[in-house]
């Protein structure tokens, strides 16, 4: 089986995907706009040939060139798990006969309000919203909403450029701090904790759910840069806090008609347990999502997805083993990483349930969390117990800090 796979050398997660193919017998051909040389060694051994794009904004350029270097080659399948490059996807699928998500498809998962329509339509509960492009429509759209809202980027990422405002003041600030931005999405504040849903499905059959929880939303982390944020992948998706998302998550694979790969979605649990839609990509998620998957089921579902992918199903067990909590840490100080204080600590204590510590290296530059979602380091602690995986997290947050100086 030929594998298209789109940009191989970022983000980071991308390269355990290239194995994951490689590993289900795939023949990985990789297109992406980092010079061959600068591929990292690992993805470059899972690949059995490489495409250097100019770049990925001039798609018919892209999708000139890539069927130039795969003639004579069948092209099974076009396998994009990164966000900005889904539309091409779908323009290579369409130009190499390669069945999978369509271009028309591909839409809803990229606009959000492209996306509320649809489910909304379907009868689902997603934030009242309207879709803005200058201030004008946005104070229209305020009337209409009420406060609090959200006001935020139509095709945005990492909550950049995204702001709560509780009134009238607060949205005079957002409007101009969004200037730069085409297309806002203004949205009904969702109260509630904030949690994810995550999937692999094959022929849009859903082969497996994740589901992580936010500690705290990642609009309040990226706001506090003191904040270790978390996410905790849940061991038991059965309780009624946490199956009312996992019914909510079905349905909407199910009205976007996603097909194959990884879905990764956000919804909110209201103080009431209702389950509000969020968002959903159509690819799979970040902030080591994917990792905690492996460390809660001690499994690979790098390789796990690509079987689906490749053959339609998954033959390892997937059983969820351990609540597996990602805690993120940035750096205190000025200057370079000095220490990491409460390290020896954390590990007497529970060292045995900590099965990664990846923190910025002592001498270098603290990395900015707005940018790199990671900041200085992730931990990684789990447990089969709920309680005793968020008393580590705490202790995590509290008790570790990186120190600049
Ligand atoms: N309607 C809403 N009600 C409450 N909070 C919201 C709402 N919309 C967005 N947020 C907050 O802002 C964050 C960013 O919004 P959203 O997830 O839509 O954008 P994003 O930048 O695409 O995120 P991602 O990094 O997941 O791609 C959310 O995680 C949530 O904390
Ligand atoms: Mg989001």
């Amino acid at each position: 089986m030929n594998v298209l796979f789109l940009s191989p050398g970022f983000p980071e997660e991308m390269k355990y995907f290239t194995h994951g193919f490689e590993h289900v017998g795939a023949r990985v051909f990789g297109v992406g706009d980092t010079p061959r040389a600068g591929l990292d060694a690992y993805v470059k051994h899972n690949l059995a040939d490489y495409l250097q794009i100019a770049n990925w904004q001039d798609e018919q350029e892209v999708v000139r060139s890539v069927h130039a270097w795969v003639r004579g080659k069948t092209i099974d399948r076009v396998v994009c798990l990164w966000e900005p490059v889904m539309f091409l996807a779908a323009k290579l699928r369409e130009a190499l006969g390669v069945p999978g998500l369509s271009l028309e498809q591909s839409i809803p998962f990229r606009d959000k309000a492209a996306m509320k329509a649809v489910l909304a339509k379907a009868g689902l509960r997603t934030p009242r919203d309207a879709r803005c492009t200058n201030a004008s429509e946005v104070w229209a759209a305020a009337e209409r909403i009420g406060y609090p809202l959200i006001i935020k980027p139509i095709a945005g990422a990492g909550s950049a450029d995204t702001y709560r405002c509780d009134d009238k003041a607060a949205l005079e600030r957002a409007v101009q701090m969004t200037r730069h931005v085409p297309e806002v999405s203004v949205e009904e504040y969702i109260e509630g904790e904030e949690l994810t849903y995550d999937t692999v499905c094959a022929g849009g059959r859903i082969l497996f759910e994740n589901v992580s929880w936010y500690r705290p939303k990642p609009l309040v982390a990226r706001l506090n840069p003191w904040i270790s944020p978390q996410s905790i992948a849940l061991k038991n998706l059965d309780g009624p806090e946490v199956r009312v998302g996992c019914e909510l998550g079905r349905k909407v694979i199910a009205a976007l008609g996603f097909q194959d790969g990884m879905t990764h979605m956000e919804w909110f649990r209201t103080p009431k347990g209702e389950a509000v839609f969020g968002e959903i990509g159509g690819r799979a998620p970040g902030g080591r999502i994917v990792h905690a998957m492996n460390y809660s089921c001690d499994a690979d579902l790098f390789a796990a997805t690509a079987e689906a992918v490749c053959h339609g199903k998954i033959s390892q067990n997937l059983a969820k083993r351990h609540n597996c909590a990602i805690v993120f840490k940035r750096a205190v100080g000025n200057g370079r990483i000095a220490r990491y204080e409460g390290l020896e600590n954390l590990l007497r204590r529970y060292g045995e349930h900590i099965p990664v510590v990846d923190l910025t290296p002592i001498g270098q530059t603290p990395r900015d969390p707005r940018q790199v979602v990671v900041g200085d380091g992730w931990i990684v602690a789990r447990h089969p117990d709920l309680a005793t995986t968020l008393e580590m997290a705490d202790f995590i947050g509290t008790d570790l800090r990186v120190v600049a100086a």
